[in-house]
């Protein structure tokens, strides 16, 4: 049983070697003016193939998604040629890749924006920590209230972005619904006043994933949610009600996955697994990076089918192999992680390189 993240994984969508995902990680390197994605990206993915799947950075689907400095964009030819590339050498090495579709909402600030203010279900500002810009670290500012309309065309936006994805390369799209941006800025009661439907705190989530399945399939879309995560100024005060009506509305769409993030009080995985038929992958988000150990009691326990591990991939792009190995694995470099070049994102060797 102690090797169960190793086995091969099939499902009506997924036909996989290993049950290791490559989380998705920001690594703010794209061209910050035209949010083409960097080309060393092609190095970096394609390194880390040896993933059962590769879930790609968070990238924008509309301009006013984007987050900070260096994040990449599915809205334009540039950027879907840029992505071409990536998608490319990925299935070179025998790899699949999905592509993160991350809309901050209010966790963003005008200076990335071109000027423009934020937008979330409402206007709710964040008061603790400030946030990081070209500019530096700077205040949060209040965001502007959606409309219903640019609420609907948020959603269309996310699947224009998912057609984009396919025209990618991408073998298919998640959804970012998770860590407090602008989707579960709609499913905490914290951030959403709203008294049109999309008051209603699951409607924009499944109104997102009805779209981008209606526009590539839901065998190519996967969703990610972090249930009664504080991160991001979050406040859910019943997140399993919540949780389990979004899981009820979604599960008879048959979509590639689930993506469970379970951090915090709320027990996601062992709420939320009996009411999903489908593929589920987890993730703990804790202050340490998560073990190989932690993974494999999860899968042990019937919890989740797949496991995504994040930070351990910065430094051991072959991390399958080393868990197969039991190979040490390498400490990553803190403060190479967001934006610069190779240097701590593409020159993590190899075992045998290593060796
Ligand atoms: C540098 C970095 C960037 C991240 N960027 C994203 C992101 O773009 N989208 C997302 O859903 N999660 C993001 N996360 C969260 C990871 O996907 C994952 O949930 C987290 O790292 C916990 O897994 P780990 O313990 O294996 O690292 C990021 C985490 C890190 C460390």
């Amino acid at each position: 049983m102690a090797n169960d993240l190793l086995k091969p994984y099939e499902s009506d969508h997924l036909d996989l070697p290993n049950r290791i995902v490559m989380a998705p990680m920001t690594r703010g390197r794209a061209d910050d003016a035209t949010a083409v994605p960097n080309p060393l990206a092609r190095d970096y993915y394609a390194q880390r193939a040896g993933a059962g799947l590769i879930v790609s950075e968070g990238i924008f689907p509309a301009p006013l998604g984007k987050g900070g400095p260096g994040i990449p964009g599915l809205t334009g030819d540039d950027q879907v040629e840029g992505w071409r590339g990536i998608t490319g050498a990925v299935h070179a090495a025998g790899g699949r890749i999905f592509a993160q579709l991350w809309h901050v909402g209010r966790m963003t600030h005008p200076v990335t924006l071109g000027g423009e203010r934020p937008v979330a279900p409402s206007p709710v500002r964040i008061t603790g920590e400030r946030i990081f810009t070209r500019d530096g670290l700077l205040d949060h500012v209040t965001p502007r209230a959606l409309t219903t309309a640019e609420a609907e065309e948020t959603i269309d936006a996310f699947a224009a972005a998912a057609r984009n994805a396919i025209r990618a390369g991408f073998d298919g799209v998640e959804v970012h619904g998770a860590n407090g941006y602008l989707i579960q800025q709609f499913l905490a009661d914290g951030t959403n006043r709203r008294t049109d439907r999309f008051g209603e705190p699951t409607r924009f989530a499944i109104e997102v994933v009805e779209a981008v399945v209606a526009a590539v399939g839901a065998g190519r879309v996967g969703l990610r949610i972090s249930p009664g995560n504080p991160e991001n100024e979050i406040a859910e005060s019943d997140p399993a009600t919540t949780y389990r009506a979004l899981v009820r509305a979604l599960a008879p769409l048959g979509l590639a996955y689930l993506h469970v993030i379970e951090r915090g009080a709320y027990e996601a995985l062992a709420d939320l697994r009996p009411l999903w038929p489908g593929t589920l992958v987890a993730n703990f988000n804790g202050p340490e990076p998560t073990t190989r150990e932690a993974g494999e009691q999860v899968l042990n326990a019937g919890l989740a089918d797949l496991f995504s591990f994040g930070r351990l991939f910065i430094a051991n792009p072959d991390l399958p192999a080393r868990f197969a190995t039991g190979a040490p694995l390498a400490p990553y470099a803190g403060h190479l992680v967001y934006g610069g070049g190779a240097e701590g994102y593409t020159d993590y060797p190899a075992l045998q390189a290593a060796r």
